[in-house]
């Protein structure tokens, strides 16, 4: 599914949209360069199980926060500053992934061979200040149909 985002709310509302769908275990990964709005497309997820968006940050000094809300425990990594997977030695990240919870990772390139087939690819492109392309898509049957619905 790709669509065009033209603030920082429409960004919030596809990530709304899609958080309805998601069930535990899943894995949301997010693409882009800085800036781009990972970090608000994680907001929004949040948000779309009830949980406080203002408490939701870009988190690239910290490797790990947990969100819980009514729905699941959301796990939101950022590896921006992660160089080699020694430095993720000790944060837990394994026992995250295969947790019952929904795990969001920004800035994935590092644990790329680690993540499941199954997980769900957020690309997005900065188009203007205020534009965003969104491309979402998976390798998951159950995904691609969640995605055909909502690209309707
Ligand atoms: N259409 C849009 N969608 C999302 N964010 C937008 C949009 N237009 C403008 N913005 C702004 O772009 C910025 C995106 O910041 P955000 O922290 O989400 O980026 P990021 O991709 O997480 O960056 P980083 O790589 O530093 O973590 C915010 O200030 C947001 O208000
Ligand atoms: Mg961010």
């Amino acid at each position: 599914m790709k669509i065009v985002s033209s603030s920082s709310i429409d960004t919030i509302q596809v990530a709304k949209r899609l958080s309805r769908y998601l069930r535990k275990g899943d894995c949301v990964v997010l693409e882009g360069p800085l800036g781009s709005g990972k970090t608000v497309f994680a907001k929004g997820i949040a948000s779309g199980m009830g949980f406080d968006p203002d408490q939701v940050t870009s988190s690239s000094f910290v490797l790990m926060q947990q969100y819980k809300t009514k729905r699941m425990d959301i796990y939101h990594l950022d590896f921006y500053r992660i160089k080699s997977m020694i430095d993720l030695h000790g944060i837990g990240y394994e026992e995250v992934f295969s947790s019952k919870g929904l795990t969001i990772v920004e800035w994935p390139d590092i644990i790329e061979g680690f993540l499941s087939e199954d997980h769900i690819v957020v690309k997005i492109k900065t188009i203007s200040p205020t534009k965003r392309s969104i491309d979402i898509d998976s390798k998951n049957k159950r995904i691609k149909k969640i995605l055909t619905r909502l690209a309707k």
